[in-house]
């Protein structure tokens, strides 16, 4: 049988290599295999959760919908739809949020590293962001989740919520279980300026990440800048245990190039750092500057990638009004 698959990215701009490898990548893949049904979701509710300048906003919902297309999900075979237009998310999100716990929401890693020190002050948005998560998967009764590994947490959380509506009102099988499509190797992108950091739309470093909208010579300099180590290439995946850096650069290589590590490993052992990223910036280019062209192109087409918005928003609005429907008598509404 064919899966259900739904997933969100934000627009919050600066779309980078990480959300193409980690997620969009993937969604390409899963959509063009014709027994799946297929839902992209611009998270603009989720976008909110920190302050949006509207305008910029209004700018980066096109984007993410040209990103989406010029990486190749078609329109015509997925829903592709912006969530703050499908009010059965939000609607969704408050009867969640009197499932999920305190205990559960507690321990969400990515909020206390957005929230930082002063936790005082984030929004409650931005706490109650993974209970919106589920929302918007639980709505379209989604079999699979494909995320970056980022994401794990706030997928169990969805799957724990689904389980206690279903167990509190002695329902079976009302809300699907979702199940998480996390990729085995490479579903973390890192920063190229520190390994240890995830490669992010947030870093003040525009040199930390290649984003999807950057130009042939752009993508060419951040690679040269990129950090390593002075050590020569590895020869083996256990000598990349602490060289976080050369371990994410060879990772980035091998998942655009749909190689295994150890195949990467052993192309470039015993050559240097420098011949290696002169490959990496090729392989980079190749993929990326096609979808930064077609980007760009699509953004001069505002009224075409409306219309997409709102036919996903006439097919996605069709399927959660309907849940929610049931929703309500379920609650006794
Ligand atoms: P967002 O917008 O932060 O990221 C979109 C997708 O990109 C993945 N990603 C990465 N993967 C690998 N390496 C990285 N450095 C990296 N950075 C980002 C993310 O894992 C994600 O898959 N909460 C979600 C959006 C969301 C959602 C949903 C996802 C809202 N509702 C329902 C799935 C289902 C988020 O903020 O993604």
């Amino acid at each position: 049988m064919g899966k259900k698959i739904f997933s969100g990215v934000q627009p919050t701009g600066n779309l980078h290599l990480g959300n193409y490898l980690g997620a969009i990548k993937n969604f390409v893949k899963l959509s063009n295999d014709k027994n799946n049904q297929c839902i992209f979701c611009v998270v603009d509710l989720h976008a909110i959760t920190v302050f949006q300048d509207p305008k910029d906003l209004r700018n980066n919902i096109c984007e993410t919908v040209a990103t989406f297309v010029a990486s190749g999900i078609d329109p015509k075979k997925s829903i592709i739809f912006n969530q703050s237009q499908v009010s059965a998310h939000s609607e969704a999100a408050w009867i969640l949020s009197c499932i999920a716990r305190m205990g559960w929401l507690n321990r969400m890693t990515q909020f206390k590293e957005k929230a930082g020190k002063d936790k005082e002050k984030a929004s409650i948005g931005l706490y109650s962001y993974p209970v919106l998560m589920a929302a918007d998967i639980l709505l379209y009764d989604s079999t699979h989740v494909p995320v970056g590994d980022d994401q794990k947490q706030h997928l169990e959380l969805c799957r724990d919520i689904a389980q206690k509506f279903n167990n509190d009102f002695h329902l079976n099988d009302f809300f699907k279980v979702p199940e998480p499509l996390i990729q085995n190797q490479f579903s973390r992108i890192m920063s190229l300026k520190d390994g240890l950091k995830k490669m992010s739309k947030s870093d003040s470093s525009d040199l930390s990440r290649i984003n999807l909208t950057d130009k042939k010579d752009e993508i060419i300099n951040k690679i040269k800048k990129a950090k390593t180590d002075p050590m020569p290439m590895p020869s083996s995946p256990e000598e990349l245990e602490k060289r976080h850096e050369a371990k994410n650069l060879l990772g980035i290589y091998s998942s655009l190039s749909d190689y295994t590590l150890e195949k990467t490993i052993n192309e470039f052992s015993g050559k240097n750092f420098s011949e290696f990223k002169e490959k990496l910036s090729q392989v980079i280019v190749d993929k990326i500057v096609p979808i930064s062209v077609e980007i760009k192109k699509l953004l001069d087409e505002k009224k075409y990638l409306d219309e997409i918005l709102l036919d996903g928003c006439k097919k996605a609005n069709e399927i959660a009004t309907k849940k929610i429907k049931k929703i309500h008598e379920i609650l006794g509404f």
